[in-house]
């Protein structure tokens, strides 16, 4: 392949996953005429939203998404995907303190009783679901983190990275089906292909692997 056509391919999947993983979300955002809130809580929520996006993108921005990837340097792919791990991940795990940051600006209860009061709510199934999302979370940035000091294979480590990312994939989307006020009939649908198509990339990655390490055997 030339090397035109390697440069047109590579700005053109930074595009496209561009479009897709933030363009649809804002558009679906922008066509949603819910009552508007304060500049804080708008700018939060569309925070969370796009950042949950972007674990959804990390399916495509992994090895799993060989065909398309394949013209981009594996590297920076990976450096990619790595950036926005940390990023994206880490402002999801503060999404439970930013949820009540707004209460700092508001008569009522404080922000801390609000916050014990969310976490606790157990009798909530969007709750339950976030919180086990959030360890999820937790347990996919802190083993990234530690890897090399773990006593297990790269490959090994890869495979339980993926489990922990499915789960994860699909409990967080539920969560927000389930809590997201912005999770219109649209927005719900949207995620549900992201995450899904996400874990069926995987699944086929998998199987993919199966095949050659049964040709090799
Ligand atoms: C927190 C920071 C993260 C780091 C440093 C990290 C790092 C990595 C690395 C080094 C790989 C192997 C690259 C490759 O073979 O393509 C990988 C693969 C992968 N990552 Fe992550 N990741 C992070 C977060 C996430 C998150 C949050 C998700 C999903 C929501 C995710 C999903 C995946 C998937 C599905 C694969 C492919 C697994 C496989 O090939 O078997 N990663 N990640
Ligand atoms: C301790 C864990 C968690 C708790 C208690 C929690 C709680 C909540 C609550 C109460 C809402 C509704 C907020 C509102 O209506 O304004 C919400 C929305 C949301 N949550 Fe969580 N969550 C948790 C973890 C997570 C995780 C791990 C993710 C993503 C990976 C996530 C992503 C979202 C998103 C995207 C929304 C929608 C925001 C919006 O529509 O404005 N949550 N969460």
């Amino acid at each position: 392949m030339g090397l035109n056509m390697r440069v047109y391919i590579k700005s053109h999947y930074f595009i496209l996953s561009g479009l897709v993983f933030t363009g649809i979300p804002l558009l679906i955002w922008t066509l949603d005429d819910m009552a508007a809130r304060s500049l804080l809580k708008d700018a939060l929520s569309i925070l969370t939203l796009l950042a949950f996006c972007q674990m959804a993108g990390q399916f495509f921005w992994a090895r799993t998404n060989r065909g398309a990837v394949d013209n981009l340097k594996m590297s920076s792919v990976v450096k990619y995907h790595k950036i926005i791990g940390y990023t994206c991940g880490g402002l999801l795990l503060l999404h439970p303190v930013l949820l009540v940051v707004p209460r700092f600006f508001e008569a009522g209860i404080t922000p801390l009783a609000a916050f014990t009061t969310v976490v606790t709510t157990v009798t909530s199934q969007g709750v339950v679901l976030g919180i086990i999302a959030w360890s999820l979370l937790l347990v996919l940035v802190l083993t990234a983190l530690v890897r090399r000091t773990l006593p297990i294979t790269y490959r090994t480590w890869r495979g339980l990275h993926g489990m922990a990312a499915i789960g994860f994939i699909l409990i967080s989307t539920w969560h927000v089906i389930d809590l997201g006020r912005h999770a219109n009939i649209a927005f719900s649908v949207f995620i549900a292909i992201l995450a899904v198509g996400g874990v069926l990339l995987l699944g086929r990655h998998y199987n993919i692997e199966a095949i050659k390490n049964n040709g090799e055997a």
